[in-house]
């Protein structure tokens, strides 16, 4: 049993420094996690700490899947000899499209997400009544059960202060069977931790710096608890087109000496970040300052597909600088305190064996496809994606302009997130969410033609719930109407009609890669600007050459021996003729 006072924890009534690090479950294939979780206990870590997407679970209303992941995860963290945390949201922001929040849901309940609104803990308890037995069933004291604590919400106080919403979780994760300790993370702020702790809940902070500041924070708050830094933030997240983010290993290393030297525990936030692949990835949103009304300097900033976060293990799972610095402080520690740094069994930690890299070569695509959209809607207005049980992906809109009317000015409202613009069969503009856009104009009989996008919910702030598509499309003030439109998922993708056809911009393409073994590559697309790539039906990401990040990183559980097939959709002007292959990242 793990017990706590303010001095620290101890399981099973011998003292414990829990000494965590952050490796999502969702983020790697299922194949690398022995590999992921050997090099976190090589580090001198004791415990991997995961969160649980919602959304990945529950694509659409009751319809559950893959729930057996996180159990198979906890599984492996067992034979790799790692105690874990788990953080089952609801909500968990970490760059993730919607913060886990499903789509469908968050259309349906708006800004009564996150709050005891009844329709939206209904939806909740009824995910975490399929979802908990996965981790009931493996807490420490169970055979095989390595989960020392669960997590309620995710930094709470940073959006809300409603208490029934918090203690109603905190009563549903006990009430279906988590014995093992609950707690909450919040900033370091006083509000923050006033708002986001629960009564009689262990209270943990997040932070990446002053650990003796934040420390001394949550002791204000909470004299009783032990310091526990749930998530140190030792490196950070990209967007598309700002700068790749990186923090000196030594640097980092002192923060997490200080912690140690605190008193206290931590989870190291990432200890292997990884991929958001597919069309998982979140967005931010700088939104103005708080008594301010003005959105127009707001912009919407989309998540990459890398999600590296210059952990100390890199995006292919390879210890870096980071990796040495950080197990020299775990070492330093372990020598001195070996009654605290304790470990769930006594085996030898080793290093993994790196898997094999190919070698830089050249695919050419040599077949096309048409779109293969889902049958047309026809409505007055554009339906938004969750209207057309769309979560991701395209929606072509299409409608004509009222017959006699001059050429006027076209206005599109609410574009969530970029589309690309026809006019009678012609490219007119790309549009992008919060850039001023080129006029545009239009006269009577003009078919209109919208191919819009997602890029992905934004996970943190206000925005969090918002929808996807555009709002509508004004011809000076007068809106259109008589739309139709054709839904495009892309994960999967519907099986579409391949020939040897000519290349045209918006087709699919693809080419085969010949492997005589499969391994780690990294995949770029020479002529495209913006995009998506699969390797055998699975969608690994968007790429974009706005950067920072110029490589996608293709694991080598997608590849197999023999014939691969690469697929790309090119959404800018030109269609590629070719694929590259790397055997090393550029993340900018
Ligand atoms: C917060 C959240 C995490 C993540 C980090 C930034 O602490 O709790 O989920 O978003 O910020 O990476």
């Amino acid at each position: 049993m793990l017990t706590y006072d303010s001095n620290g924890f101890r399981l099973d009534g011998r003292p414990l420094r829990i000494l965590s690090g952050a490796v999502h479950y969702f983020r790697s294939r299922p194949e690398q996690w022995p590999d992921r979780l050997a090099a976190v206990r090589a580090m001198g870590l004791n415990t991997v700490e995961t969160y649980v997407p919602w959304n990945l679970h529950e694509p659409a209303p009751g319809r559950f899947t893959r729930l057996d992941e996180l159990g198979a995860f906890l599984d492996e963290a067992h034979r790799q000899g790692l105690w874990t945390i788990v953080r089952p949201g609801p909500y968990i922001c970490a760059e993730w499209d919607n913060g886990g929040l499903p789509g469908w849901l968050t259309a349906r309940v708006g800004r009564r997400a996150r709050t005891s609104d009844p329709g939206f803990l209904a939806a909740v308890d009824a995910f975490f009544d399929v979802l908990l037995p996965q981790v009931v069933e493996r807490q420490w004291g169970r055979p095989g059960g390595t989960v020392l604590m669960v997590q309620v919400e995710n930094e709470y106080g940073a959006h809300g202060s409603d208490a029934d919403y918090l203690a109603h979780l905190a009563r549903g994760l006990r009430e279906r069977g988590i014995t093992v300790p609950l707690f909450t993370s919040d900033g370091p702020e006083d509000h923050m931790l006033a708002a986001g702790t629960v009564p009689g809940v262990l209270a943990t902070v997040n932070f990446g710096s002053d650990p003796e500041g934040a420390f001394a924070a949550l002791r204000r708050h909470r004299p009783e608890d032990p310091p526990f830094c749930m998530e140190y933030w030792n490196g950070w997240f990209d967007r598309w087109g700002g700068p790749h983010h990186t923090r000196d290993a030594g640097d980092a290393a002192d923060a997490l000496r200080r912690i140690l030297a605190a008193g206290g525990s931590v989870n190291l936030y990432m200890a292997h970040g990884g991929t958001n692949f597919g069309t998982t990835a979140g967005a931010n949103h700088a939104d103005p300052p708080f008594n301010s009304t003005d959105w127009t300097h707001s912009p919407y900033q989309p998540i990459t597909t890398s999600y590296d976060y210059d952990a100390p293990l890199d995006e292919r799972g390879l210890p870096t600088a980071k990796f040495d610095a950080f197990r020299q402080v775990i070492a330093d520690f372990a020598a001195e305190h070996p009654e605290l740094a304790r470990y769930l069994d006594h085996r030898e930690p080793e290093l993994p064996a790196p898997a094999p890299v190919l070698d830089a070569r050249e695919v050419l695509l040599d077949e096309y496809a048409e779109l293969p959209f889902g049958p047309a809607v026809h409505s007055p207005v554009p339906p938004l994606f969750e209207e057309l049980g769309l979560e991701h992906g395209l929606v072509r809109y299409t409608t004509t302009v009222p017959d006699r009317s001059p050429d006027l000015p076209l206005t599109v409202e609410g574009l969530h997130d970029r589309a690309t613009l026809h006019l009678d069969g012609k490219p007119a503009a790309t549009l992008e969410r919060g850039v001023a856009p080129e006029p545009v104009t239009a006269g009577g009989g003009t078919r209109i033609r919208l191919l819009v996008e997602s890029l992905g919910r934004v996970n943190y702030g206000p925005q969090v719930g918002e929808t996807k598509g555009l709002t509508g499309v004004r011809h000076e003030r007068q809106y259109l109407h008589g739309w139709q439109a054709e839904p495009l998922p892309l994960a999967p993708l519907p099986t579409p009609a391949w020939t040897p056809g000519t290349p045209a911009p918006e087709l699919l393409a693809r080419g085969t890669l010949h492997l005589d073994a499969p391994g780690d590559t990294f995949l770029t697309v020479p002529e495209g600007e913006h995009g998506y790539l699969w390797v055998n039906d699975f969608l690994l990401g968007r790429y974009d050459t706005r950067g920072p990040q110029h490589t996608l990183y293709c694991p080598w559980p997608l590849l197999r021996p023999g014939p691969n097939t690469l697929t790309l959709l090119e959404l800018g002007p030109t269609t590629p003729s070719r694929i590259h292959l790397h055997p090393s990242p550029d993340l900018g």
